[in-house]
């Protein structure tokens, strides 16, 4: 299987979790030694939006605030990368050729942001391209895709499915609730439509539920 992880900021880096984050790194050894190829994304989290809110009071501009941003989820990636050891990449790669260049080598990539105007999950979604992927998993602080944002409204429905389609009229619709939107930026979603790639978003404060999507059990929502 060839994977790319994204694991959100707000699970391992909102506040920083340092046992989940070797959790983490047990998993994607474990992976490895599977024969499995892996990259993943991380983001940020607070601390990143911390920095950013820095930045804008600072009157920075907008790719600026995002550079702060990438600084952090760099960081981030940096100390998940440290506890690989020699499983993983020499470095945090700082573009989608770089990492296709340790993927290729049999190293474990980890990374963060690329450039100013995305997001992780765009980065998540250039890789799979890249590397051709099999499966994109996005390990978030939600169970999956819910019909409605469930940190709002407690009769929100997860899903056990959804196609490509009717997520991005889900983005588009203007009366969809705010939080969808954080279940998979729509740029990811333009790049994953390209070339159909299992993607699927579960909880990630348990990395055992990446394990359980790679053996192709269901867990979290299905995106086909
Ligand atoms: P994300 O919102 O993608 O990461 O990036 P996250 O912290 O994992 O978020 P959750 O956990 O899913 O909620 C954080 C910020 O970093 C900047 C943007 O400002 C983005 O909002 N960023 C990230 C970039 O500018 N470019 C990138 O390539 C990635």
């Amino acid at each position: 299987m060839k994977l790319v992880l994204r694991i959100g900021g707000s699970v391992v880096a909102s506040p920083f979790d340092p046992a989940l984050l070797s959790g983490y790194a047990d998993l994607l050894m474990k992976l490895k030694q599977e024969g499995h190829v892996v990259a993943v994304v991380v983001g940020g989290g607070s601390l990143a939006r911390e920095m950013i809110k820095v930045a804008k009071e600072m009157k920075l501009k907008e790719p600026k605030q995002d550079e702060v941003a990438i600084s952090v989820s760099r960081l981030v990636a940096q100390l998940l990368l440290m506890k690989l050891g020699e499983a993983g990449a020499r470095k945090v790669p700082v573009s989608i050729k770089e990492a296709a260049d340790f993927v290729k080598n049999g190293k474990v990539v980890v990374m963060g942001g690329l450039k100013p105007g995305m997001t992780t999950d765009a980065v998540a979604a250039l890789l799979v391209e890249r590397i051709g992927a099999n499966l994109l998993v996005k390990a978030t602080d939600q169970d999956g895709i819910f019909t409605r944002d469930p940190r709002k409204h407690r009769n929100a429905r997860k899903l056990d499915m959804i196609d490509l389609d009717d997520l991005t009229r889900f983005l588009e619709s203007e009366k969809h609730e705010a939080g969808i939107h954080q279940v998979l930026d729509p740029e990811a979603i333009r790049i994953l439509k390209k070339r159909k790639t299992r993607t699927v978003v579960l909880n990630g404060f348990n990395p055992n539920n990446v394990l359980l999507a790679v053996k192709g059990k269901k867990i979290g929502t299905l995106i086909e």
